[in-house]
C-alpha cells in the first residue's frame, strides 16, 4: 500500500473555519450538491519514484453550475477528473480520499453501481475527439451503443433514431445520412460534436469537458464552446470545464478552481477571482493571457516551470517561481486552502493582502 499522506502540507481545506483534519466534514453535501470530492490523492508508481499527481483536492459541484478548472500543463487537472470517471488503472494509480455522486461512494461502491453513474449520470468529452472514436464503427452505431449498454432492451431502430436526433441537436448537417458514416469522414469539429452528442445522450447531471477545443481551429473552438453553453442552459446539467485558457474561464464559467502541483490553490466565483486574484499563481496565469487591451505590451509569462511531481518543493509548492515569496513560504507544510473572502479560498499566506490590493 502506497502512503499518499507523507507531508503535512497535502491537506486542502474548503473553508478556513474548519479545523485541520476535517476536510471530509466540510464537504458533506447539501441537497443541491451533485458531486462531492474530498481529500482526493492520486499517485502513480514510476521508475523515477512516486508521481504525486493529485495531492489533497476537495471540491463540490452544485446542480447546473459551470465550473472551470484552470492550470498549466501537468497540474493534475485530467488526473483529478479521470479519478472521478474511474479511468485510472489501479495499480499503477493509487487513489485515496472520497468521491461521492449524490451520496454514492464512487471509489468503493460495487462496479455494478458505479457503472450506472459513470458514462450515464456523469459523462466526459475528451481533448482529442479523433482518437476517442472507434474508426471501424459507424458514428450512428457508436452513439446507439450507449443506449444499448445503459438501457438494456433498447432496440437498434430506436437507438438509430435517437442517434440522428442527437446529431441534429449538436449541429451535424445531414444527420440522417451521416449517421451511417465513419469517423474518418468527419472533420475535427464534427468529430467533437459527435463526442458531445455521445456525452449528452443519456442526459447526464454532470458533463466534464477536458480541453474540448484544444485540437480544433479557433473558429471551431468558439462554435463548440457556444454549443456546450447552449446545451447546459437547455438541459440544466452541470459543466466542469478544464482548460489552460483564462479567456475561456472568463467567458464560460461561474466558478473557477485553479490547480498547481496537484492541489487547488485558489477557488471562488470567476468574476471576483479574475478581477482580483488572491494567489500569485492565478495572477501569473492572468498576466500570461493575451488580451485586446494589452496590444503592444509585452506578455508576462510565469518564470520557471511547474515542479516535477516526484519532487514537489517543501513549503508552498509555488515558491521557487513566486515574486512575492518571503521566508515563511519556503518551509514547513505550506499554506492550505483557506477562506479569504465570501465564497473564496486561496492557498497563499498573503492572500488577504492581495485581496485588499496589496
Ligand atoms: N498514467 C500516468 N502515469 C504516471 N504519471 C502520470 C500518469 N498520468 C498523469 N501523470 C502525471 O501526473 C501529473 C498530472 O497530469 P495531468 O494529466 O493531470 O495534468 P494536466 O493538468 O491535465 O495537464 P495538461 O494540461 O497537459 O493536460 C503529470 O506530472 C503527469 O505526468
Ligand atoms: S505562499 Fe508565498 S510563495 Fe506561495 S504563493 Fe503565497 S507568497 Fe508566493
Ligand atoms: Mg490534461
Amino acid at each position: 500500500m502506497v502512503d499518499l499522506n507523507p507531508a503535512a502540507e497535502c491537506g486542502e481545506r474548503p473553508s478556513s473555519s474548519e479545523p485541520p483534519g476535517s476536510a471530509a466534514a466540510t464537504v458533506t453535501p447539501p441537497t443541491d450538491v451533485a458531486l462531492a470530492v474530498s481529500d482526493l490523492r492520486v499517485a502513480f508508481e514510476s521508475p523515477h519514484g512516486l508521481v504525486r499527481a493529485v495531492n489533497g483536492v476537495s471540491f463540490s459541484i452544485r446542480r447546473g453550475e459551470t465550473v472551470g478548472i484552470l492550470g498549466e500543463s501537468g497540474s493534475g487537472k485530467s488526473v483529478s477528473v479521470s479519478a472521478v470517471m474511474g479511468l485510472l488503472d489501479r495499480p499503477p494509480a493509487h487513489i485515496t480520499g472520497d468521491i461521492r455522486f449524490r451520496g454514492v461512494d464512487l471509489l468503493r461502491a460495487p462496479a455494478r453501481e458505479t457503472r450506472r453513474i459513470r458514462g450515464n449520470r456523469i459523462s466526459m468529452v475528451f481533448q482529442d475527439p479523433v482518437t476517442a472514436l472507434n474508426p471501424s464503427l459507424t458514428v450512428g452505431y457508436q452513439i446507439g451503443e450507449l443506449f444499448r449498454v445503459h438501457r438494456p432492451g433498447t432496440s437498434r431502430r430506436y437507438a438509430l433514431r435517437e442517434a440522428v436526433e442527437l446529431m441534429d441537436r449538436v449541429g451535424i448537417p445531414s444527420a440522417r445520412e451521416r449517421v451511417h458514416g465513419y469517423p474518418h469522414e468527419l472533420s475535427g469539429g464534427m468529430s467533437q460534436r459527435i463526442m458531445i452528442a455521445m456525452a449528452i445522450a443519456l442526459k447526464p447531471d454532470i458533463l466534464i469537458a477536458d480541453e474540448p477545443t484544444t485540437a480544433l481551429d479557433v473558429t471551431v473552438q468558439a462554435q463548440i464552446m457556444a454549443l456546450l453553453a447552449e446545451l447546459r442552459r437547455e438541459t440544466g446539467m452541470a459543466l466542469i470545464l478544464i482548460t489552460h485558457d483564462v479567456g475561456v474561464v472568463s467567458e464560460c464559467t461561474e466558478r473557477v478552481m485553479v490547480m498547481y502541483a496537484g492541489r487547488i490553490v485558489e477557488s471562488g466565483p470567476t468574476g471576483a477571482i479574475l478581477a482580483r486574484p488572491a494567489h500569485p499563481y492565478t495572477a501569473g496565469l492572468m498576466s500570461s493571457m493575451p488580451r485586446a487591451e494589452m496590444k503592444n505590451r509585452r506578455l508576462v509569462v510565469i518564470e520557471g516551470a511547474p515542479p516535477v511531481m516526484t519532487a514537489i518543493p517543501p513549503g508552498c509548492a509555488f515558491h521557487p517561481r513566486c515574486g512575492r515569496r518571503r521566508p515563511l513560504c519556503t518551509g514547513g507544510g505550506g499554506p492550505g486552502l483557506r477562506g479569504v473572502a465570501e465564497e473564496r479560498a486561496s492557498a497563499c499566506h498573503f492572500a488577504a493582502e492581495m485581496v485588499a490590493g496589496g
